[in-house]
C-alpha cells in the first residue's frame, strides 16, 4: 500500500526550517496541497506549498490565515501542530516571561489553531490532527519547566480531543520526538548531546525526516484506527 494524500489539504505550523519544512516537502511529495503557517519565513518551498505568515499565539492572526487557506481550497484534512519554542533556564533562574512565552506558543498556540480548524473538520466529517510533544514530557528535563509543562499539556489535550472529536471522524494523535538535528538543539551543550547520543538505542541523532515520516503515517490511511496516542520518535531513548 502506497501512501497518497492526493487532493488533501494539510496545514503545518512552524515550517520555516526544521521538522516542519521537511514535513511540508514530504507531504507535498505524496500529493497534498500544503500550507505552512509560520511567524516568519526565509526559506523557499516547492511548487504546491504555500507560506502564510501567522502568529499562533493570536487567534485573529489564525483566523486570517485560515480564511486564506479556505479561499484556495474548501477543506482542511490534516492539521499538524508543529510550531514550538524553548526558553530554557533552571527553576530558580526562569523568569515569568520565559515561562509565559513558551506556554503561549507551545500550549495556547496548539489550542488556538485546533479550536479554529476543528469546526471545518467536524463539518466535513473527517480530519487528522497531529500534535507535537517531546519525550521530555515523559521524564522531565533539567532547565525546562516551561517546555515540559507545555509538552505534557499537549499530550493531555490530545487525549481530550480524541475523545471529543472521534465521533466526527477526526483522529487526534501526538508525536513525541527525541533529540532531532534542528536549530532548536543549537543551544544544547555538545557534552549533553554526546551523552544523549550514547543513551539512544539506535546510536544516532534523529533527523527531521524521521519525525516528518511519523506525521505522514498518522495522517495516512494506515493510521485510520489510531487516536489519542503518543508516538515516540526517539530512536529508543526513552524505554
Ligand atoms: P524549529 O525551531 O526549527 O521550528 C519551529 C518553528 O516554529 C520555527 O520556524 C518558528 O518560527 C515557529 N514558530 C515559533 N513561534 C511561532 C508562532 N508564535 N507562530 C507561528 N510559528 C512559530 O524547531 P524544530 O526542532 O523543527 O521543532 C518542531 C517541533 O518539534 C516543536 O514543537 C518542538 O518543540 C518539537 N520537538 C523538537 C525536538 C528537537 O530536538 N528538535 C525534540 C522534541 C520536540
Amino acid at each position: 500500500m502506497k501512501i497518497s494524500l492526493h487532493n488533501q489539504t494539510v496545514i503545518i505550523t512552524g515550517g520555516n526550517g526544521g521538522i516542519g519544512q521537511v514535513a511540508a516537502e514530504l507531504f507535498r511529495s505524496v500529493g497534498a496541497e500544503v500550507f505552512v503557517w509560520d511567524i516568519h519565513f526565509n526559506v523557499q518551498y516547492s511548487e504546491g506549498i504555500s507560506a502564510i505568515q501567522v502568529d499562533i499565539t493570536q487567534p485573529e492572526s489564525i483566523e486570517r490565515a485560515l480564511s486564506k487557506v479556505l479561499s484556495k481550497t474548501s477543506r482542511v484534512d490534516v492539521l499538524i501542530n508543529n510550531a514550538g519554542i524553548t526558553r530554557d533556564a533552571s527553576l530558580q533562574k526562569m523568569s515569568f516571561r520565559q515561562w509565559q512565552e513558551v506556554i503561549d506558543v507551545n500550549l495556547s498556540g496548539v489550542f488556538n489553531t485546533t479550536k479554529a480548524v476543528s469546526p471545518i473538520m467536524i463539518q466535513q466529517g473527517y480530519g487528522r490532527i497531529i500534535n507535537t510533544s517531546s519525550v521530555v514530557a515523559h521524564n522531565g528535563n533539567y532547565g525546562q519547566t516551561n517546555y515540559v509543562a507545555s509538552k505534557s499539556g499537549v499530550i493531555g489535550m490530545t487525549k481530550v480531543w480524541a475523545r471529543e472529536l472521534g465521533k466526527y471522524g477526526i483522529n487526534v494523535n501526538t508525536v513525541a520526538p527525541g533529540f532531532i538535528q534542528t536549530a532548536m538543539i543549537d543551544t544544547v551543550p555538545q557534552k549533553v548531546l554526546e551523552q544523549l547520543h550514547q543513551r539512544t538505542s539506535l546510536q544516532r541523532m534523529g533527523q527531521p525526516l524521521d519525525v516528518a515520516k511519523a506525521y505522514l503515517f498518522l495522517a495516512s490511511d494506515m493510521a485510520g484506527f489510531i487516536s489519542g496516542h503518543t508516538l515516540n520518535v526517539d530512536g529508543g531513548l526513552v524505554l
